[in-house]
């Protein structure tokens, strides 16, 4: 349900005010509150002495004005008295380093005995408010995401390789340890991928992340496990940085063992707002983590720095980013954060308020969305985004790529942007996937640098263009085994017979000038300007679409298509500047069957959300200068409450959501 929030921490801020915030959150139309993030101190002052009538109060304050708590295990900050009786719970570094209480996230996932603190804590807090009509969901500590090297972790680390190799022999063959003599005869001889080695061996560190990311799973997992145990009705959910800023652990994985996904969506970080095709794109990512139901955890309702700050939002700017994310799949939107703090790192993180907690423009501004989310919550009830295209990743290839890119300027998700970016501009959803997903749904999947691809994936890709589906990679795909070895076979080792074409010999241009490319008739004839790598194509059952037009491997094939049962794989053997994809992109999405929508006006997007009898299109307009839309047939503007088709004006960072009847 569409739904307003806040994020607040009513113990930075005297009793006699929560009243007045309780008021003025009611009166902007929020219904949601998350709260006692980073409060254990708070909450347990000393070692088993929970005090929690304050946090009850609160939580009572704003329930009789109709807003419900997002109660939050205060994980992500171990309290001084803790971490001074038990320093081993303090994280080391990859140097091997303890890092020092003083910031937050210093915990080791690991810690068994902070995992029984945690424990402890959760508990106090389950004891109080399992089952309470008050609670409208519960998040798990705080933007998971560190990883630590310390003894135990290592311990822990050894304890999984057994698990998983049963034999040093086996683990010795997969890591291929007789390079440099580090052939182990016992589990305990393992080290963990600490910095200062000379270089780690590429399959222990690939090991070490897939690890690292299941002991952050396995530490969330224990919450919920309680959580569950005294409540078993309540959702369950996290506060994911999604996307590139933390891969410390496989988000499909993370999110599998909760009730709903919810992202921190800060588009303005710092100082550049990000641009709205970037974060339309980590949003789809954050929405395919469950692929329903999405929350904006916290939403950017200020500056944002903490020793120097960026710009504020301009107005119209924070309701802009909110329709963003829910034309993008959110349900409901919480803002970062109620007030701005006093005091702390981050008392020049903006919120709603300022410092000094008066009502300003910002306030105004939210208590107009929160009037608007009245009006949308029916219509957009049961709606979700029907997308054609996927994107397929996988953390075991963002994983091996981040050990051994290759090539320094080799930007994954860069990459992914640039197929991303012809989409966007026409308002054509996408979802991101993962090996697990079933791909049948969409007619085409883009799987740029699949790098990793294990036996069983290529199987899964072949029978999924065998009946139809268009696929397309890119270069450096298949190199690498699922013990992150170079495969023995000719590129792309596993996927070779599905794409009818080899790699003869690949060329890393991270030093070199780009090799134009001489695009076929199909794709409009013309030059492409190659950068990255450039993978030499040998064809076997697939034809050219392109040859490169330099180097010693002119005239040789660069873009390869090959027709496989009733569907179609392509394989780029290159990166390009976005014009190649501005081209490409239609032309394979025409090959797969799917309609092409006119391009958008410049800084305009459009997406839609839709059930069987109806759907709702969000149109914004990011420039600061009008916009005009041609909505066709149309249906009811929501927000002007009238009927609307055709050409239509948008204002400066103006939105326009329309109902259609179908
Ligand atoms: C988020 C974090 C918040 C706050 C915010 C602004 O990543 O979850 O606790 O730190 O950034 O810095």
């Amino acid at each position: 349900m569409l739904l307003l929030g806040v994020a607040y921490y009513p113990e930075h801020w005297p009793q006699e005010r929560w009243e007045t915030d309780a008021r003025m959150m009611q009166e902007a139309g929020i219904s949601v509150a998350r709260l006692a993030e980073f409060a254990w101190s708070r909450m347990e002052p000393a070692l088993g002495r929970p005090e929690l009538d304050w946090l009850d109060r609160a939580m009572d304050l704003l329930y009789k004005r109709g807003i419900r708590t997002v109660l939050c295990t205060p994980t992500a900050a171990a309290p001084a008295w803790l971490v001074q009786a038990e320093p081993d719970v303090l994280l080391q570094d990859q140097k091997g380093h303890p890092v020092s209480f003083g910031g937050r996230r210093h915990y080791c996932f690991n810690s068994e005995s902070y995992r029984r603190h945690s424990d402890r804590i959760v508990w106090a807090m389950l004891e109080r408010f399992a089952n309470d009509e008050r609670v409208a969901a519960w998040q798990t500590d705080n933007e998971f995401g560190h990883r630590c090297y310390c003894p135990r972790c290592a311990e822990a680390f050894r304890s999984w390789l057994k698990h998983k190799y049963g034999t040093t022999e086996k683990l010795n063959s997969a890591w291929g340890t007789i390079f440099w003599s580090q052939e182990y005869s016992d589990f305990s001889q393992v080290p963990p991928p600490l910095l200062g080695t000379g270089g780690n061996n590429p399959g222990l560190h690939l090991d070490y992340l897939r690890f690292f990311s299941d002991s952050i799973v396995s530490f969330q997992k224990r919450q919920i496990d309680l959580i569950r145990s005294a409540d078993p009705k309540v959702s369950i959910t996290h506060n994911t940085m999604t996307m590139s800023i933390y891969d410390d652990m496989d988000l499909y994985d993370l999110c599998a063992d909760l009730d709903f996904a919810s992202w921190d969506n800060y588009p303005m970080w710092t100082k550049d707002a990000v641009a709205p095709r970037s974060n339309a794109m980590v949003a789809d990512y954050a929405r395919s983590l469950k692929g329903k139901g999405m929350w904006i955890m916290e939403q950017q309702s200020g500056a944002g720095g903490s020793r120097a700050f960026g710009r504020f939002p301009s107005p119209g700017e924070i309701r802009l980013w909110t329709y963003q994310a829910v034309g993008r799949g959110a349900d409901t939107i919480v803002y970062f954060r109620w007030r701005t703090a006093r005091f702390g790192a981050e008392q020049y993180w903006h919120g709603i308020l300022d410092h000094s907690g008066l009502p300003n423009r910002r306030y105004e501004e939210v208590k107009h969305v929160g009037r608007e989310f009245s009006v949308l919550r029916d219509p957009l009830d049961t709606t979700s985004l029907r997308n054609r295209v996927a994107f397929l990743n996988t953390y075991d290839s963002r994983w091996a790529l981040s050990i051994q890119p290759g090539n320094a300027k080799l930007d994954y998700f860069g990459h992914f942007e640039k197929y991303f970016s012809p989409l966007y501009r026409r308002g054509i959803g996408a979802d991101f996937v993962n090996h697990r997903t079933d791909l049948t749904a969409y007619p085409l999947v883009v799987a740029p640098t699949l790098h990793l691809v294990s036996d069983e994936l290529a199987a899964t890709l072949t029978e999924y263009v065998k009946h139809g589906g268009t696929l397309v990679t890119t270069y450096r795909s298949g190199v690498k085994t699922v013990d992150n070895q170079v495969t023995d076979r000719p590129l792309p080792g596993p996927l070779a017979g599905l794409f009818g074409c080899t790699v003869e010999e690949y060329q890393n241009l991270e030093q070199m000038p780009g090799v134009e490319v001489t695009l076929g008739d199909e794709l409009g004839g013309g030059i492409a300007l190659s950068s990255v790598f450039n993978d030499v194509l040998t064809l076997d059952t697939a034809r050219a679409l392109g040859h490169y037009a330099g180097s010693h491997y002119s005239a040789r094939p660069a873009i390869a298509i090959n027709s496989l049962g009733k569907g179609t794989a392509i394989y780029v053997g290159f990166e390009s500047e976005q014009g190649f994809y501005d081209t490409f992109v239609p032309w394979v999405l025409s090959r797969a069957g799917l309609p092409l929508p006119d391009l958008l006006p410049d800084s305009v997007e459009h997406t839609v959300r839709q059930t069987d009898t109806h759907r709702v299109h969000f149109w914004l307009n990011y420039a600061d200068t009008e916009r005009t839309v041609d909505i066709g047939e149309g249906g009811t503007d929501l927000l002007g409450k009238a009927p609307a088709r055709g050409p239509i004006v948008l204002e400066p960072l103006g939105v326009l959501i329309v109902r259609e009847t179908t």
